[in-house]
């Protein structure tokens, strides 16, 4: 498997980063959902300082993936009504947009109620904003409600990729697959590996 994308299908990179970041985002948002279920004040401050690193980590993942993106390129576009393409691209961009503001907004967050922020207890990051509390609430509600858009988004592009999947029976699924094998081509466009 090749690391660079083609035209027919996306490259091991492309993949991993696609499918890590998938987990690390909802992975998170139903850990920040979660966390007041914790038995204590402590366990919550452990449990949020855990999810402020996991949300630094994608959010470093994000943009390497975006870098990534920039120099790679973008499998062939599978046959489909232009304005499903076009709402597809529109899908993907807001996504690319959503999951970098997201982690950003919890660090604002985090900066506007002037608490310390540690990736892993390892190293200390700087605040983005300084102290606010005239803010909190508003910056603790576009944290929470970018997520739920990413969730809204995120139907519509799982939606068309299962389309594409049950319906159309092309690749494009498939070829985002970790070891998704292609559908074959008609017989004039060669090998389906
Ligand atoms: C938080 C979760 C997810 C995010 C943020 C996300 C984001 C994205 C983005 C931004 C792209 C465009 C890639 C590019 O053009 O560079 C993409 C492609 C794709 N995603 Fe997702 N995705 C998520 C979850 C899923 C899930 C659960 C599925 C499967 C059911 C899926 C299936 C696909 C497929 C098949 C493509 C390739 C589309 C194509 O080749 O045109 N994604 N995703
Ligand atoms: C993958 C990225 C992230 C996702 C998907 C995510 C998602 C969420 C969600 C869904 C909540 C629950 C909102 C609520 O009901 O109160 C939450 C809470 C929170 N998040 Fe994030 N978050 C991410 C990254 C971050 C980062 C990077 C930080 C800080 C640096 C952060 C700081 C917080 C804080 C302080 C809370 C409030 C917890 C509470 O007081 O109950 N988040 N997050």
């Amino acid at each position: 498997m090749s690391l660079r994308s083609s035209d027919r299908r996306w490259g091991s990179v492309a993949k991993f980063f696609h499918w890590i970041i998938a987990l690390g985002i909802l992975g998170n948002g139903l850990f920040g959902l979660l966390m007041d279920l914790a038995s204590s004040p402590m366990q919550k401050i452990n449990w949020l300082a855990l999810h402020k690193s996991i949300g630094l980590t994608v959010l470093a993942l994000v943009l390497l993936r975006i870098a990534w993106r920039w120099t790679d390129r973008r499998p062939a576009e599978e046959p489909a009504p232009r304005w499903q393409q076009l709402a597809a691209h529109a899908a993907h961009g807001a996504l690319y947009v959503l999951i970098v503001l997201l982690p950003l907004s919890g660090w604002w967050f985090n900066s506007v109620t002037g608490k310390p922020l540690q990736w892993f207890k390892l190293f200390n990051l700087p605040a983005l904003a300084q102290k606010n509390d005239a803010l909190r609430d508003f910056a603790h509600g576009v944290h929470e409600y970018l997520f739920w858009f990413l969730i809204l988004v995120l139907v519509a592009h799982v939606g068309g990729a299962l389309k594409h999947h049950l319906l159309d029976h092309d690749n494009t699924l498939r070829r985002m697959l970790p070891f998704g094998r292609l559908r074959a081509p008609p017989a004039s466009e060669g090998d389906s590996r």
